[in-house]
């Protein structure tokens, strides 16, 4: 069976993902958090849509993902999926929600699928979230994984800097990578690490791995939808490419509205009833 929109736009699925990996198509990934940009992500064309924790900074203005609830986690994607008609909605359990426990996990992810309408969750870490990845698989939930800089757990690393420089780590990595590859996810992000070992990752693996700072080798990139647009300026890591100044353009016209509004050229005789 395949899944159709009511404007009958094909819709992208775990199936049509795998296929782009397979010919070499290179599969473009972006976070959304609200309906109105979501539209505009979906028109353009992205083949995902994440609703990333990372709504807990750039939407919440929390230092870190950790704050986020698994309720507010459901808000944000509820918004994106009634947006969205061809792209594939993924969406992250927050911290708290899924590790340590298989049936809250399992719980966390049924209530994401049933109360938001999203097609997948994503979580983060490998061997030590096994359990908790089956038991959603189990479900018929779809589950894409994230490996490398895994930003929940930003209090045991302590910083932001690239992961898996050491073969040590690099190694332990790509056991993870098979082992989340084994237990059936769909797909796998990496964040942060040598691009070297993106490209390893990338080889070993049959399905797709998205990356973020992780080189151009690996079967797709995600970015952070206002880190890509220019609204966080003060977020300036290497792997990132911005692609418009949405800073400098909406301080402009707020600043213009402010002037007009003072000036009283707003609104003018064509603008009132
Ligand atoms: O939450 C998020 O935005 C993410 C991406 C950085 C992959 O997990």
């Amino acid at each position: 069976m395949s899944l159709h929109s009511s404007a009958s736009v094909k819709r992208i699925t775990t199936h049509t993902l795998q296929e782009m990996k397979l010919r070499g198509e290179k599969i473009s990934m972006l976070t959304a958090y609200d309906f109105s940009m979501a539209k505009i992500v979906d028109e353009a064309g992205m083949d995902i849509l994440l609703v990333g924790d990372s709504a807990s900074n750039v939407m919440a203005g929390h230092e870190t993902t950790l704050p986020i609830t698994l309720d507010q986690m459901i808000y944000h994607a509820s918004a994106v999926v009634r947006a969205v008609k061809r792209a594939f909605v993924v969406v992250d359990i927050p911290f708290g929600n899924y590790q340590g426990n298989s049936s809250e996990a399992l719980r966390s992810a049924i209530r994401i699928m049933k109360e938001s309408g999203a097609h997948a969750v994503k979580v983060e870490g490998g061997a030590e979230i096994k359990e908790s990845v089956l038991r959603i698989l189990s479900a018929g939930v779809p589950v894409m994984g994230h490996l490398g800089l895994t930003p929940q757990s930003i209090y045991k690393f302590g910083t932001y800097t690239v992961r898996a420089r050491e073969e040590e780590e690099a190694e332990k990595l790509i056991e993870d990578a098979k082992l989340l590859e084994a237990c059936g996810c769909f797909a796998l992000v990496l964040e942060k690490i040598p691009a070297a070992l993106g490209k390893r990752v990338a080889e070993a693996l049959a399905i797709p791995v998205i990356g973020i700072g992780a080189g151009g080798d690996v079967d797709g990139q995600v970015l952070v939808m206002h880190d890509l647009l220019g609204i966080t300026q003060e977020f300036k890591p290497r792997f990132l490419r911005r692609y418009a100044d949405l800073q400098k353009t909406m301080t402009e016209a707020f600043q213009n509205y402010i002037a007009d509004v003072k000036s009283k050229d707003f609104p003018n005789s064509s603008e009132s009833y």
